[in-house]
């Protein structure tokens, strides 16, 4: 007899259909709720939420904006208690302050304040009962409670960059700590209990690149900073609250942020660290294995039209429960970045997203090394150069440009890779880059899901194969593939950004800007076996909102997911807001649980 299918690993809930509700939908038998939300008190002693008197200290204290990671890490062994580490990407300041005009017009301490609601918050949860429902510890004893802001929280920078001539400034002479985090994305948890946090579009808060020193423009360029407008458009003025994002008065300014960094949520007065080791581009996030050799692996994207996925591997190896020595894997190592080849005729590869006559998008890759220890591999190029400028590095060796680049992340039941490709209206447009075997469809709107499996199941190696397991959009889109799946059980997906797993291995997936009309959601497929592609939609969140997070709890009784920038649709404003989620009144973003209401674990 065939074997039972062990708990969890089936996806037998209802797929709930695509909406345009205001409101975080999730399927029958199943429950959802706010954990924390937009100016929440964090810090004890912090004053609740007051739209009319926002201060950068108060903010400082609270709950930031635009939450987009979210892990859960335990603390203690009764599983009733853990660290919720939440990354705040940016500001929807037409959302937040009263009377907004335009982002010129905002007053310094209101910059300031925006400056404070971007960073990181670390908050202790407790478990609701016995339920898959969390909730903060609240109290005047929170010693984990943490902000770490854009505004003030200094951070080391570790690695072969630290201390170079391309990260000195002048409040900085020595090049080794920056002055806060910008834009963090994605992320992940390590296996030593730290948080890794990607610093993405952080073009956006510089103005001056065209009064910086031709030399460093080409580079400011190619990170989408202006070189031609002192005041880019959707500039955030940011200069006139600190001087320094002024690149024509501190153009190294810049090469500070586009960095992973670390954060130890269980040393609340730890610093955190930007690693240069792993490269300076913008991060959507990382995500780390431990290869069977000990080395760690972590896997990261760059979340650009045409830019590259990486991976970097470290000198050292993982040592079990040796934390003080885990801590410094990610400070050196080697970085890579990944070079692929198609199996199938290039002719085949037609732009429409009609397979090949193999069957399948897929192929051979190779990852290319760039730097490793305090040595280039990169002619012409320091090894401070190819970290720095890692997207020029990869341009040298003819990395191959993908379709946006999101999340990236190891299955730690099987090892494969799955990274989400979320879009690109540009491919194959005029004169863009063309179409390739991984990246097969012209004006790519909707995206796609690719898988990576090393070569010998060996993290630390060079070689690998690759396939496109999901060719996003509506499965009644003959451009569309669901592994083979039966096309009339799946459901609609559009612009995957962030991945994870539950126990069972099975791949769960966030969207970022669904290009078919209705909200954006999470979505569930088993990986594995005969239900390979049988993609689900689980939860859909409210108006204007992207899906963040998702994190599966370790025992699958709990899903999170980060409702970001709900609301944010043209014209709408706090006054008129486009969303009244979570509390009717105006949008704030907030993270949600969601559990099983029989307290089974999720997804079954
Ligand atoms: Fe911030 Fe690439 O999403
Ligand atoms: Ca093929
Ligand atoms: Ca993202
Ligand atoms: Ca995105």
């Amino acid at each position: 007899a065939a074997a039972p299918p062990s708990a969890g690993g089936e996806l037998t809930f209802v797929p709930i259909p695509p909406n345009t509700l205001d409101a975080v939908i999730v399927p029958h038998g199943y429950d959802s709720a706010v954990v924390i939300r937009w100016g929440d008190p964090v810090l004890p002693g912090a004053p609740p939420l007051d739209v009319h008197r926002q201060t950068a200290d108060r903010q400082a204290a609270q709950f930031g904006y635009n939450n987009d990671f979210v892990g859960v890490l335990p603390v203690g062994r009764d599983g009733r208690r853990a660290l919720l580490v939440v990354n705040h990407e940016y500001t929807n300041e037409e959302l937040m302050f009263p009377g907004f005009t335009t982002l010129e017009a905002m007053t310094t301490g209101q910059i300031q304040t925006a400056m404070a609601a971007h960073g990181l918050s670390v908050v202790e949860i407790e478990r609701v009962g016995r339920t898959g429902e969390w909730r903060p510890v609240r109290g005047n004893r929170l010693p984990y409670n943490r902000r770490i802001t854009a505004l003030r929280t200094p951070f080391d920078f570790t690695g072969p960059a630290a201390g170079s001539s391309l990260l000195r400034t002048a409040a900085d002479p020595k090049g080794r700590t920056a002055i806060g985090t910008l834009n963090n994305c994605a992320g992940g948890v390590t296996p030593w209990g730290t948080v890794l946090s990607g610093e993405e579009n952080f073009n956006q808060y510089f103005v001056g690149g065209d009064q910086a020193p031709e030399a460093l423009k080409p580079k400011l360029a190619r990170y989408g900073i202006s070189i031609t407008a002192r005041y880019p458009s959707g500039s955030r003025r940011w200069e006139r609250a600190q001087e320094r994002f002024d690149l024509a008065k501190h153009p190294n300014e810049a090469h500070r942020f586009g960095w992973i960094v670390e954060v130890d949520p269980h040393d609340p007065r730890s610093r955190p660290r930007k690693h240069t080791a792993m490269g300076r581009f913008k991060h959507e996030g990382a995500n780390v294995i431990v290869a069977k050799s000990g080395h760690v692996v972590a896997y990261m994207g760059d979340d650009e039209r045409f830019d590259y996925l990486y991976k970097f591997v470290s000198a050292k190896r993982f040592i079990p429960g040796n934390r003080r020595h885990n801590l410094m894997l990610l400070e050196s190592g080697t970085l890579y970045v990944a070079k692929l080849t198609g199996d199938s005729p290039p002719a085949e590869i037609d732009g429409t997203g009609k397979l090949p006559s193999d069957g399948a998008f897929d192929g051979t890759g190779r990852w290319i090394k760039l730097a490793s220890g305090q040595r280039s591999h990169v002619p012409g190029m320091s090894v401070v150069e190819v970290l720095t400028y890692a997207r020029l590095a990869g341009d040298a060796v003819g990395a191959t440009k993908m379709d946006r680049p999101e999340d990236v992340q190891p299955s730690l039941v099987t090892g494969k890779i799955y990274a989400a490709l979320t879009n690109n209206t540009n491919r194959a447009v005029g004169t863009y880059p063309g179409v390739d075997e991984a990246n097969p469809r012209a004006a790519n709107k909707h995206g796609q899901i690719f898988e990576l499996v090393e070569d010998g199941g060996d993290h630390t190696g060079d070689s690998f194969t690759w396939s496109l397991p999901i060719v996003c959009g509506d499965p009644a889109d003959p451009s569309t593939y669901f592994a083979g799946y039966d096309k009339g059980a799946v459901s609609p997906i559009s612009c995957p950004d962030n991945v994870a797993f539950d126990s069972a291995g099975n791949l769960w997936i966030s969207t970022d800007g669904n290009a078919l009309g209705s909200n954006d959601g999470l979505f569930a497929t088993a990986i594995e076996g005969p239900e390979r592609g049988h993609l689900k939609q689980f939860l859909t969140v409210p108006i204007g909102a992207e899906t963040c997070g998702p994190f599966i709890t370790g025992d699958d009784r709990s899903v999170f997911v980060a409702v970001q920038h709900p609301g944010e649709i043209s014209g709408a404003s706090l006054e008129k807001p486009a969303s009244t989620w979570p509390d009717g009144d105006f949008a704030k973003p907030a993270v949600v649980v969601t559990w099983r209401l029989d307290g089974g674990p999720v997804g079954s």
